[in-house]
């Protein structure tokens, strides 16, 4: 039964350890915060943990997993240390700042033949899973591209562009989605309020199926919209995150060809059928996340939301902000 210690408990901090905490394979839950008030307030939250300022000691310990919940800038070190000491590590999304860093940890928790998982959450909430569930089982048909918007008058983020804070969902649950990395990214964007940090993007990717896709994140929006079209051949399917109820919509909408056999003209013939919301799971993603950490720790099985999903993800930001960096140009992956 694995011990765990969440180090960093700033704003999401505590779901983990909410998370964690209330569940029944974790034996021993740990909460390290190098800031002492952040500390006295958690264990007015969670009384009964055990709670340090030093991640050394966190090191030292016997615990198994090490969950970073710490700025990103900080992910890389501070995972690269953990795997040192033996410990399985969950990062909080993304997993590094940079791709060459996402690798280095990819190759140690292979060497060490530790867990390495990242916390792309949406890999494990219930609409994301239905519609993977759509695309797989051939409900959609062939996917012609994917549109999604994810804005919010939101809080800047100090150390990385809205692309490294918000993007992580929208590429780990396309990448879910389309079982495919993209081939080429574009990105433009622009940064408004704080100089040198982008607060808007626009980023499209090309994947090697011809599906193609096109992302808006930005902390600069009158209203919150989490909202994603996935077009396919057959069907087409809306998911909306800020419905309480019925998130996923499926639409028989479609445009069907048909090929003149001789010289006329082609004919195009427009379907317009039933709307329908299926029924979803009404499971806590953070909790489902938690679950497999744990069970990758006691069985040695890859979660989900492993290591190489986790590059995969910081590869693909990369490209974006590179792309965005020298205005808008493709860039191959
Ligand atoms: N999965 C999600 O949906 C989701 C949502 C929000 C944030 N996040 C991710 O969570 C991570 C943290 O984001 P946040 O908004 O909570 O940041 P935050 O700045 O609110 O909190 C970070 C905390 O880490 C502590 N910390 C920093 N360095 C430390 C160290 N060396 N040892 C111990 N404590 C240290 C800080 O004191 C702070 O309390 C980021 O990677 C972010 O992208 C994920």
């Amino acid at each position: 039964m694995p011990r765990i210690a969440v180090v960093g408990a700033g704003y999401w901090g505590p779901n983990l350890v909410r998370n964690f905490q209330g569940h029944k394979d974790c034996t021993e839950l740990w909460v390290c915060d190098q800031s002492k008030a952040r500390l006295d307030q958690m264990r007015t939250r969670f009384p009964g943990l055990k709670y340090t300022e030093s991640y050394d000691e966190v090191l030292k310990s016997n615990v198994d997993g090490v969950v970073l919940a710490t700025p990103v800038s900080t992910h890389y070190e501070l995972a690269r240390r953990a795997l040192e000491r033996g410990k399985h590590v969950f990062v909080e999304k993304p997993l590094a700042s940079s791709a060459e860093h996402a690798k280095d940890l990819v190759s140690r928790a292979e060497a060490a033949k530790r867990t390495l998982m990242v916390g792309h959450t949406f890999l494990y909430s219930p609409p994301v899973l239905k519609v993977k569930d759509l695309i797989a089982k051939g409900e959609l048909g062939r996917i012609f591209f994917v549109t999604t918007m994810r804005v919010n008058l939101g809080l800047h983020q100090k150390d990385v562009s809205v692309i490294w804070d918000l993007a992580p969902h929208d590429f780990s649950i396309l990448f879910y989605w389309l079982g495919e990395r993209p081939s080429v990214i574009t990105a433009t964007g622009k940064a408004f309020v704080v100089s040198g940090i982008h607060d808007v993007a626009f980023i499209s990717a090309e994947f090697p199926s011809g599906t193609i896709a096109h992302l808006e994140v930005s902390w600069l929006a009158p209203s919150k919209l989490r909202r994603t079209a996935i077009v396919g051949d057959k069907k087409m399917a809306v998911y909306d995150d800020t419905e309480a109820i019925e998130k996923v919509k499926i639409f028989d909408r479609g445009v069907d060809f048909k090929d003149p056999e001789t010289f006329g003209e082609f004919q195009l013939s427009y379907r317009t059928g039933d709307i329908w919301s299926p029924k979803l799971a009404q499971s806590e993603p953070l909790a489902l996340e938690a679950g497999d950490f744990l069970k990758a720790i006691s069985d040695g099985t890859t979660p989900k939301s492993d290591g190489l999903m986790g590059l995969r993800v910081v590869e693909a930001l990369a490209a974006a902000q590179k792309s965005l960096e020298q205005g808008g140009v493709p860039i191959k992956l």
